[in-house]
C-alpha cells in the first residue's frame, strides 16, 4: 500500500489539519475557497490507538502535497456518544466537506450516518470499527478500511503459545495448565469478540492446557484494565500465570496494576497485548510486555488517505486492492522483543 503513495504524490493535494476546537473550524466557505475539505468522526479521543492512526492519515495526506490544491482535515470527537457524532457528521456535511472518514461510536447504527451522506454524496470511507456488511451494501458511496479481528486474536495465541512451551517457568505453579485472565474491549466491538475467541482458540490448537480464571471488560482503556486487574489480583492472588488483553493500553493497565501491587516482578505473570502503539512496543523492548499484534495504523491511514485522494480527484481508484467491493483489510503481525526494532522505526 505504502509504495503506491509515491504514484499519487503528483495528485496536488496539499493536507492542513484543523483540530476541533481551534478557532475558524466549522467556519470555512469551502465553495469559495477551491480547498478539499475531509471530515474526520472518531469515537473517542481518548483512544491511544486511534489516536496515532489519525495522525499518521494527516502525515500521510501531507506527504502527497502539491501547490495547486490544498485539503484541510476537520476532526471531530463524538466522546463516546453516537448521537453527538451524527451531529458532527451533519456539521461536517454543511460545512461543505467532500468526503468523510467515520470511526462509529455504535458500529451496528449507522443507518442515520449513511441516509446523510447519501443524501449530499459525499462518500463515506468507514474505518477501524466495522459496520456490519448489510450496512456497508446500501450505497456504493460507502468503503471501509481495517483489518481482520481473527488473525489478530489467533497470533497473540500462537505468540503466547511459544512462551509457553519454550520457558517452563510460565506454568509457575507447576500443574501443567496455565491459569488466565482476559482483558476485553467494548462490548459489541469486532475485536474484542473475535480476538477473545480466537485467542483461546490458537493456545488450545498449539495443545496448551488452560484454567480460565476470569474475563473483565476494560472497554479499551488503561484505567480500567488497571482497576480491574487491581481487583483480580486481590482475588486470585499469584495464582494468575497468563495475561491476554484484546489491545496493548488494557495489558499496560493490568502491568500497571501489578507494578503497583505487593506482588515481587518473580510473582507476575506474562502479558500480551495487540496493536503495537509506541507505548505497547517500548513495554515490549524492555520485556514487560512479552510480546503484542501489530495492527498496521499506518497501512490503515495509508489506504484511508489514498481512497479520499481517489475521491477527490476522480484517479488512482483503481489501482486500490478492494476486497468485498469496497473493503481494505490490513494483514496484523507477530512482534517479540526479537523483531520491535523494526515496528519502533516504521512510526516515524
Ligand atoms: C484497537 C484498540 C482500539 C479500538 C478502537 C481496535 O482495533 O486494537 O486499541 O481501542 O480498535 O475502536
Ligand atoms: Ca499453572
Amino acid at each position: 500500500m505504502r509504495g503506491k503513495m509515491g504514484r499519487i504524490a503528483g495528485a496536488g493535494i496539499l493536507a492542513a489539519v484543523c483540530v476541533l476546537g481551534l478557532p475558524g473550524c466549522g467556519k470555512e466557505q469551502p465553495e469559495d475557497s477551491g480547498k478539499n475539505y475531509i471530515g474526520v468522526a472518531y469515537y473517542n479521543q481518548s483512544d491511544t490507538f486511534l489516536n496515532e492512526l489519525l495522525d499518521s492519515f494527516r502525515s500521510q495526506l501531507k506527504e502527497m502535497q502539491g501547490e495547486d490544491t490544498e485539503t484541510v482535515v476537520m476532526i471531530r470527537d463524538a466522546a463516546g456518544s453516537q448521537r453527538t457524532q451524527d451531529d458532527q457528521v451533519k456539521e461536517l456535511i454543511s460545512a461543505g466537506c467532500d468526503v468523510l472518514c467515520v470511526n462509529l461510536v455504535d458500529r451496528a447504527d449507522p443507518s442515520e450516518i449513511i441516509d446523510l451522506a447519501r443524501e449530499h454524496e459525499v462518500p463515506i470511507i468507514f474505518f477501524n470499527r466495522e459496520p456490519v456488511a448489510e450496512d456497508l451494501m446500501q450505497w456504493d458511496g460507502l468503503y471501509y478500511v481495517g483489518a481482520e479481528a481473527e488473525q489478530s486474536g489467533y497470533m497473540q495465541g500462537e505468540l503466547a503459545a511459544d512462551l509457553i512451551k519454550s520457558d517452563s517457568r510460565t506454568d509457575r505453579n507447576g500443574d501443567g495448565k496455565i491459569q488466565y485472565v482476559v482483558l476485553e474491549g467494548e462490548l459489541g466491538h469486532q475485536d474484542a469478540i473475535i480476538r477473545t475467541e480466537t485467542v483461546v482458540e490458537a493456545l488450545t490448537d498449539q495443545g496448551i492446557e488452560l484454567e480460565k480464571l476470569s474475563y473483565q471488560i476494560a472497554n479499551w482503556n488503561r484505567a480500567q484494565a488497571e482497576n480491574r486487574m487491581e481487583q483480580l489480583i486481590g482475588q486470585y492472588g499469584s495464582q494468575i500465570e497468563l495475561v491476554l488483553a484484546n489491545n496493548d493500553d488494557m495489558a499496560l493497565g493490568a502491568l500497571d496494576a501489578y507494578e503497583k501491587s505487593n506482588n515481587t516482578e518473580a510473582a507476575f505473570p506474562v502479558f500480551f497485548g495487540i496493536d503495537g502503539t509506541k507505548a505497547g512496543l517500548e513495554a515490549v523492548v524492555d520485556s514487560r510486555l512479552a510480546g503484542t499484534v501489530y495492527n498496521d495504523k499506518e497501512g490503515q491511514a495509508g489506504a484511508m488517505a489514498q481512497i479520499a485522494v481517489a475521491l477527490l480527484t476522480g484517479r488512482g481508484m483503481e489501482e486500490i486492492e478492494f476486497q468485498k467491493d469496497r473493503c481494505v483489510y490490513l494483514p496484523y503481525e507477530k512482534v517479540t522483543k526479537e523483531n520491535v526494532d523494526a515496528f519502533l522505526m516504521r512510526g516515524l
